[in-house]
């Protein structure tokens, strides 16, 4: 490396360190003030397994709507207000807020990164991956909801809780600050006659809207009162389940294991990777999985298979000879501070600032989606990047150092409805031990065919006159492994894909909702566990196929309808009597559903 990179790397790397040391003294002591304040209870009406986008939500309505006693276990600690900060968020990858999972090694993908595994970063703090999220937020295909519904929903009803939530709970706006990039993109999509995309989902380019309040993160565990109803640092590690019928958890906490009882039911909220764990260490699962195990079977369900996620490729395809307002070096100039409290400044970018969506086959329906990123990994002289995304040591030498004389820009380019499925399967019966994550990234060769397609539409923005005027160029540097094929050629971007995969970490579908009657589905449309009373699943895991677009909202939007439809408005035996907030005005004229008053 180059003197000044050498510098560069340096300074970096001692801030990285610093604030990781920072992360451990705060996680740390929280574990240890956490265990004074305790006051659990034998037994609540819900438990809700996981603080994440969708157990927050669901946490926050069951406190403020209803009577009902609840409890969330959260496997992670308490949030800090510098992770707040949009631009920390990749701090905390690889943190002790991340659990840390990694894919089995790759037969066709991630041949670049080490062993051939892609990591999976997911988040194990209050809030869960929505805390160390790029914090977009789009609706994306209102149609593929319906779908999952299977017609008991249509997509009418799905738009009102989405005008419902984005008015009343969510907090969404555009990214205070942005780059000289997103002009220069805009520009170029329009030069490429590319529509600009609006409420409605369609082809197009705009500006990513981000989940922030006053440039600040916010997600929907800020909502929730922690002192009251969350418990931190608490792993659930089974389900109990009698009679078909569930009846509470067992959950470790500082190393001491409780049962802890609901009387109406368990909600698992802990993710696409966490919650099929937890259900088949529960004896939920495929039978030849659990009996490989000893796990006595509950029910032989498909648990942990139909994992899909939105993987691509593009990291560091552009060159630009100037340096972009969003920079490692402008990332640490301190003065920012003084912006990012008046809620403003670079502070408040969460990365990607522009959104795309384009058709590989000239179809009005999108079949990838484009982010584009004012940064690529080499900015940080690796630093921190590149150990994030595992990339080995020889492609990082000959690949990424190269572009140092330069600033790189990335073209995210993924595939919206990849046919490429795998799986989550537990190795063992201790509930410590992580599960092996088995994406089988790009095994359906129409997956790697879509995304070259898709990188070449990508390439035309970089020769646009609007990305010329800043300087932009293609990054020619060809790819380790694949230098054997002439350059952009199809062989040399199936090569490319293949080794530099990389994923939005979109996991979903491990616990799929469909028909009781069809072999992949774990839960019935009303998010119950077939065959099973009282247990129910709400987070990322339950959406049988991709969304077109990013995946928050539309966790966002199930764990909103469960509420509605398992929790607010029980039709069987209910025995309380619900009240109506002063928002449910509005709510009364949507749903014309306010009257149990
Ligand atoms: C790096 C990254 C970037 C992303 N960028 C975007 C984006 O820009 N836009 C977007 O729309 N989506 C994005 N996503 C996806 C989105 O954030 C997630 O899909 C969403 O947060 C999932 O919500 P969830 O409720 O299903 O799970 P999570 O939010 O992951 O929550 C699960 C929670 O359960 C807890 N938990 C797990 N197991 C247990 C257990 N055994 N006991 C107790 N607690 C447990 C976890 O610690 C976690 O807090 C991104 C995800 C990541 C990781
Ligand atoms: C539980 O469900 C399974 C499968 O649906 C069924 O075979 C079994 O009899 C049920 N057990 C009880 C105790 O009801
Ligand atoms: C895409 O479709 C449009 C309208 O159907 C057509 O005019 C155009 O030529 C097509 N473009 C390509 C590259 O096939
Ligand atoms: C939305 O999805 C439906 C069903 O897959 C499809 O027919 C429609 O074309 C999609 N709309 C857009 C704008 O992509
Ligand atoms: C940017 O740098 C490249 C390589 O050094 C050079 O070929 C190109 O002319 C430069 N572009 C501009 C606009 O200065
Ligand atoms: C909830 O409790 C409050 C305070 O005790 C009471 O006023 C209200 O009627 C109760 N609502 C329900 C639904 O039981």
């Amino acid at each position: 490396m180059w003197f000044p990179y050498y510098i560069q790397f340096l300074i970096y790397s001692v801030g990285v360190n610093v604030f990781l040391l920072f992360t451990c003294v705060i996680y740390y002591s929280d574990v240890f003030l956490t265990n004074f304040n305790r006051n659990l209870l034998q037994e609540y009406d819900y438990i809700i397994v996981g603080a994440g986008t969708a157990g927050s939500l669901i946490g926050h309505r069951l406190a403020t709507e209803t009577n009902f006693t609840f409890m969330v276990f959260e496997a992670g600690g308490r949030s800090h207000f510098l992770y707040e900060i949009p631009i920390i968020g990749p701090l905390l990858h690889g943190s002790v807020y991340d659990w840390q999972f990694e894919t089995t090694p790759q037969e066709n993908a991630c041949l670049a990164m080490v062993d051939r595994k892609c990591k999976l970063t997911q988040g194990k703090i209050v809030g869960g991956s929505s805390k160390l999220n790029n914090m977009i937020h789009i609706r994306g295909n209102l149609s593929h909801y319906a779908e999952w519904f299977h017609g008991v929903h249509n997509e009418e009803y799905i738009r009102q809780h989405f005008d419902f939530l984005e008015e009343y709970f969510l907090n969404i706006d555009d990214i205070p600050y942005q780059s000289e990039m997103t002009d220069a993109i805009l520009d170029a999509a329009k030069e490429l006659g590319y529509e600009k995309l609006d409420k409605h989902f369609k082809k197009g380019f705009s500006k990513s809207r981000v989940t922030h309040k006053n440039g600040k993160r916010w997600t929907t565990s800020d909502m929730l009162d922690l002192n009251k109803h969350v418990t931190t640092n608490a792993l659930v590690e089974k389900v109990l389940i009698i009679n078909n019928k569930s009846f509470g958890v067992s959950v470790r906490i500082s190393d001491k294991t409780h049962i802890v009882l609901a009387r109406k039911g368990v909600i698992l909220s802990a993710g696409t990777l966490n919650t099929p764990k937890i259900l088949q260490l529960s004896g939920v699962g495929p039978s030849k999985l659990l009996k490989s195990l000893n796990i006595p079977i509950i029910q032989d369900l498909p648990v942990g298979l139909n994992l899909q996620d939105h993987v691509g490729s593009g990291l560091d395809l552009i060159l630009l000879n100037k340096t972009l307002s969003v920079s490692a070096a402008n990332i640490i100039n301190p003065l920012n501070l003084f912006h990012y409290i008046q809620g403003k400044g670079p502070w408040t970018n969460p990365g990607c600032e522009v959104l795309g969506f384009l058709s590989t086959k000239n179809l009005t329906t999108p079949d990838i989606e484009i982010m584009v990123l004012p940064v690529g990994i080499a900015s940080d002289r690796g630093s921190l990047l590149r150990k994030l995304i595992g990339i080995s040591d020889e492609v990082w030498n000959e690949y990424f150092t190269k572009t140092f004389n330069y600033h790189t820009a990335t073209f995210f380019t993924v595939i919206l409805h990849p046919k490429s499925k795998g799986n989550v399967f537990i190795k063992s019966t201790d509930p410590e031990i992580p599960p092996l994550v088995n994406p089988r990234y790009l095994s359906a060769k129409e997956d790697v065919d879509t995304l070259i397609t898709g990188l070449k539409l990508a390439i035309k923005f970089i020769k646009t006159d609007s990305l010329k005027a800043i300087e932009a160029h293609l990054n020619t540097n060809s790819f380790p492994g694949c230098t054997q094929f002439p350059f952009f050629s199809d062989a040399y971007l199936e090569c490319y894909v293949r080794h530099l995969t990389l994923t939005s970490y979109h996991p979903v579908g491990t616990c799929s909702m469909g028909l009781s009657d069809s072999k992949n589905s774990v839960v019935d449309t009303s998010f119950r566990v077939l065959n099973i009373q009282n247990l129910y699943i709400a987070d990322a895991s339950i959406l049988p196929t991709l969304p077109s677009g990013n995946i928050n909202a539309a966790v966002t939007v199930m764990a909103n309808i469960f509420f509605e439809k398992n929790i607010k408005h029980v039709s069987h035996n209910s025995d309380k009597v619900f009240y109506c907030h002063s928002y449910d005005q509005i709510y009364q004229y949507l749903f014309k559903i306010c009257s149990l008053k």
